[in-house]
């Protein structure tokens, strides 16, 4: 609604109405069905027209300025017009545009949409002719672009010199590039970034790895990608080599630790290459980012964003690896047209990413992060079943006027990933594997929809057998609501073992007297979380006694600690748990545990005292779901 509303209030500059339009239109989806099966390439979150006119390359030159939080840049891009319209359309959020070119030329006329879109932002416009094959925007960003966190050199590691990394999933490239900021339309690109001579950048391409004294670096990526998966680190970074082709990036200061954890990479990438076909994108690297990085890991081609709340120092929380990783083919490769089709992404990706612990660790270890994932998808789905939510629970949702960041939950990971491994049990692995394995060299570097991918399912898997369709029930786990009861949930002996100490515990045996000898990291949080939601002081000081969790070097130990005990009300992690909160930025721990400070008697004006504190050290993402967690009023 507020969309349309938008777009018919838009002020232009010049008339861009053309009556040929509709008959066109119907060429121009033949133009890209050729790219992209028979999807039509259409995009809620987006102003651009694809099917009009399209960009190819982008050639960017940019300056980053870290005394005023902001790039400076030149996005000269080679579009496509593939219907002979008089306009190029891209999307900005918070851009200031200082001038357009045109095949060479400037243009005063193009045109900007008077009132920002919320949510999408504004609308730029840009004349062009029926050939024309260029076209450059010369543009500022804004100290408060969604995409970028500047980071002060206190909000480092190494507290010499700042810091800035993006995040363009989902649409927030536009507020540092204007873009066809959809995961349909996919282009090369090319860039020269300058950045302080002490300082090095990284991009999602090809990269350097060492340091040059002009600050001055070139990157270059050769294969086609959306504008969501263009990404930029800027900071005091050193590059470590893993295996032949897998490195570390970080602070020199984190650098041996993150060697040290990642230390499997190498072996990741030849099981994912065994399993589902050729890695595709050269070098897989990985950069460890300061703690303020919002999102667990980003899988940028080439270049994993990562947090350092991974970094455990026994190698137990690299499932996020082989997750980023596994997104090399399910995402990066095979794309969701539109973000209401996530669960491709995701789903696909969570699958790929077990089937990667169960080869390296073995088929125990890969069943405990699946029950793991089944809680949290049992909880997610509780809870919006119980807060009006329920059509959040499909694997295809509906985002049409919502922001994309609101469907992200566990249904796409988990639901999707339960939803694949049950036709994996249903028609056997080998079959399976040889069927995805076709589907990302079929569709690499080109859009899915769900429908597509259905009707692909059908015909080339579960049309050898009549009953499967109904077996597995696909209409129900895609289009239906809540949890299909023949989710496969695996069982674990590890796990057992933990249910069985939790009853001597419960019935009455001293924590230290526990047998928790070998405990894995998953087994830790499987106790956690399967604690009493109800505990009394001396129960909580009886096994942080034992187990010092409040205290845990492991980030996934302590946040599970912090959410089960804050709302009993525990002092003694209320410091500790401020630290955190100060210190991380990674959003699905803070959720939560705001959510328990809600909970406690420490109350909202606690969670408000430390939130004061930490909001300056978040990333906007972080921002926005914790304001509206806390109903802060910034
Ligand atoms: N691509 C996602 C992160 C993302 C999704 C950013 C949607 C913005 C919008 C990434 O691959 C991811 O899923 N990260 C998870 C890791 C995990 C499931 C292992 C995260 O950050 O927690
Ligand atoms: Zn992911």
């Amino acid at each position: 609604m507020k969309q349309i509303f938008l777009l018919t209030s838009l002020f232009m500059l010049f008339a861009a109405c053309d009556s040929s339009q509709e008959s066109k239109d119907a060429a121009d989806q033949n133009e890209l069905a050729k790219d992209s099966m028979d999807i039509k390439i259409q995009d809620p979150h987006s102003f651009s027209k694809p099917n009009e006119a399209v960009v190819r390359h982008l050639s960017w030159k940019a300056k980053v300025d870290f005394e005023k939080k902001i790039i400076i840049a030149t996005a000269d891009y080679t579009i496509e017009n593939l219907s002979g319209t008089s306009e190029i359309i891209f999307d900005t959020k918070e851009l200031s545009i200082d001038s357009v070119q045109v095949d060479g030329k400037t243009i005063s006329l193009y045109a900007l949409a008077s009132e920002p879109d919320p949510i999408l932002g504004t609308y730029l416009s840009i004349p062009i002719q029926e050939n024309t094959k260029q076209v450059a925007i010369s543009y500022k960003t804004s100290p408060s672009a969604e995409a970028l966190q500047f980071l002060d050199p206190e909000q480092t590691t190494g507290k010499k010199s700042p810091f800035l990394f993006t995040q363009s999933q989902a649409i927030m490239a536009r507020s540092w590039i204007p873009s066809q900021d959809s995961p349909g339309i996919r282009f090369t690109y090319d860039a020269e970034v300058s950045v302080p001579a002490d300082m090095m950048a990284v991009m999602s391409a090809e990269n350097p790895t060492e340091r040059n004294a002009t600050g001055v670096y070139n990157f270059k990526m050769d294969q086609a990608v959306p504008s969501y998966l263009v990404a930029l680190a800027v900071g005091d970074l050193v590059y470590k080599e893993i295996g032949e082709e897998t490195g570390v990036y970080a602070e020199p200061e984190v650098i041996e630790d993150a060697v040290f954890e990642f230390a499997d990479m190498q072996d990741m990438v030849d099981t994912a290459e065994a399993l589902y076909g050729p890695y595709r994108w050269g070098k897989y690297d990985v950069i460890v980012l300061p703690p303020s990085f919002p999102f667990g890991g980003m899988e940028n081609p080439r270049l994993t964003f990562a947090t350092p709340t991974i970094i455990a120092g026994d190698r137990s929380l690299t499932a996020l690896i082989a997750h980023e990783l596994a997104h090399s083919w399910s995402g990066n490769l095979v794309t969701n047209v539109n973000w209401e089709d996530i669960w491709l992404n995701e789903g696909f990706t969570v699958y790929f990413e077990n089937r990667i612990m169960e080869e390296i660790y073995g088929k125990d270890y890969a069943n405990m992060l699946a029950i793991l994932s089944h809680k949290d998808l049992v909880e997610e789905v509780e809870d919006f079943m119980n807060t009006g939510r329920a059509a959040d629970t499909r694997l295809k949702v509906d985002l049409k006027g919502r922001n994309p960041d609101d469907g992200l939950s566990s249904v796409p990971y988990d639901k999707g990933f339960y939803f694949l491994k049950l036709i994996e049990e249903t028609v056997g692995r080998e079959k399976w594997d040889a069927f995805l394995k076709q589907y990302f060299n079929e569709f690499a570097f080109q859009v899915m929809n769900t429908k597509t991918f259905l009707n692909y399912l059908d015909e080339n898997l579960l049309a050898d057998s009549s009953n499967w369709m109904s077996t597995i029930g696909v209409e129900e786990w895609v289009y239906g609501e809540g949890i299909p009861d023949n989710i496969p949930v695996p069982t674990s002996t590890k796990f057992e073992e933990v249910d069985n100490q939790l009853v001597l515990w419960r019935r009455g045996k001293k924590t230290t007297e526990l047998n928790v000898k070998s405990w894995s990291t998953p087994q830790w949080l499987y106790f956690i979380r399967s604690l009493d939601d109800e505990l009394n002081l001396s129960q909580m000081e009886q096994l942080d006694t034992a187990f010092d969790f409040t205290h845990s070097g492991n980030r996934e130990i302590q946040a599970a600690w912090f959410t089960k005990v804050i709302p009993n009300n525990y002092i003694i992690a209320d410091i500790e748990a401020e630290n955190f909160l100060v210190l991380v930025g990674r959003r699905k721990f803070l959720t939560p545990i705001y959510k328990a400070y809600l909970k406690s008697e420490f109350g909202r004006e606690r969670a408000l005292e430390i939130y004061e504190k930490a909001r300056p050290n978040y990333h906007s993402v972080s921002r926005e779901t914790i304001d509206e967690v806390l109903n802060f009023e910034s």
